[in-house]
């Protein structure tokens, strides 16, 4: 990518963080998705940005909002209202002089078990543990291995039928990129190269489900799954996270 593709990029990440810490006070017991969703859309639109969902493949909203059982790709109802001990997966895109940002995080309602916590607590660092020592030179592979490693090291279960994947001026782009995988195997990585990086972890089995509205995948046993996201930038010393914080 040239240095302005990389500026609008990381542009739109910082807007996206900005969105999440805009919307994070609002995410508490009794709001509804359809609520939260609004908001995110004001706000990237106050911007001078575009929700990158909104349009998507015909998908009507600026956030996905999965509950509980939920893994990703839920659709923020009016009807879907947040209840004390539920986690809740808040996916959102920008779009900023044609170029996008793609992150998820997976906020807590209320009293959340023990179990709960632990899960999205793992999900995250995982994500983290991921990033340790990738910088141009690094394989793809070592990414997916990161994160299988230390999901599958804290008991948890790893998603294999949803992928992170390349980003840039389309929200999904080659490659698909498995969150399970071998070190040292893959692409090799370039400085310039921008992915999504989001792990999907189940309490339970690794199945999953679609409903019938054909967007919202569930876990096919009903135990929770969580999800975290973020937009990153090979560099030659390291990995620059773009939708971590703003300006
Ligand atoms: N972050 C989601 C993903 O990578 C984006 C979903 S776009 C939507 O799959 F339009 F389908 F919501
Ligand atoms: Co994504």
């Amino acid at each position: 990518m040239t240095t302005n593709q990389i500026n609008a990029m990381s542009a739109a990440g910082c807007i996206l963080a900005d969105t999440f810490a805009c919307i994070s006070e609002h995410i508490k017991e009794g709001v509804t998705a359809g609520y939260i969703d609004q908001l995110a859309k004001t706000y990237i639109i106050s911007q001078g940005a575009d929700p990158g969902f909104l349009g998507y493949r015909g998908y009507k909203y600026s956030t996905c909002i999965s509950k509980n059982e939920e893994i990703v790709h839920g659709i923020p109802y009016d009807h879907k209202v947040f209840f004390d001990g539920d986690i809740v997966s808040i996916d959102i895109g920008v779009k900023r002089d044609g170029f996008y940002a793609d992150a998820a995080r997976t906020f807590l309602i209320g009293n959340v078990s023990e179990e709960d916590r632990h899960l999205v607590q793992v999900t995250q660092d995982a994500f983290f543990k991921s990033m340790e020592g990738i910088r141009a030179g690094s394989r793809l592979g070592d990414i997916s291995f990161g994160i299988q490693q230390y999901v599958e090291s804290k008991g948890l279960t790893i998603v294999k039928d949803l992928y992170s994947h390349g980003i840039g001026s389309s929200l999904h782009e080659e490659p698909l990129i498995p969150n399970y995988g071998k070190k040292g195997a893959g692409m090799l990585l370039k400085s310039g190269m921008t992915f999504a990086i989001e792990p999907m972890v189940n309490l339970g089995l690794p199945g999953i489900e679609t409903l019938d509205d054909e967007w919202t995948i569930v876990t096919e046993d009903g135990k929770k799954s969580a999800h975290y996201e973020n937009t990153i930038l090979i560099t030659d010393d390291g990995v620059d996270i773009l939708t971590l914080k703003g300006a």
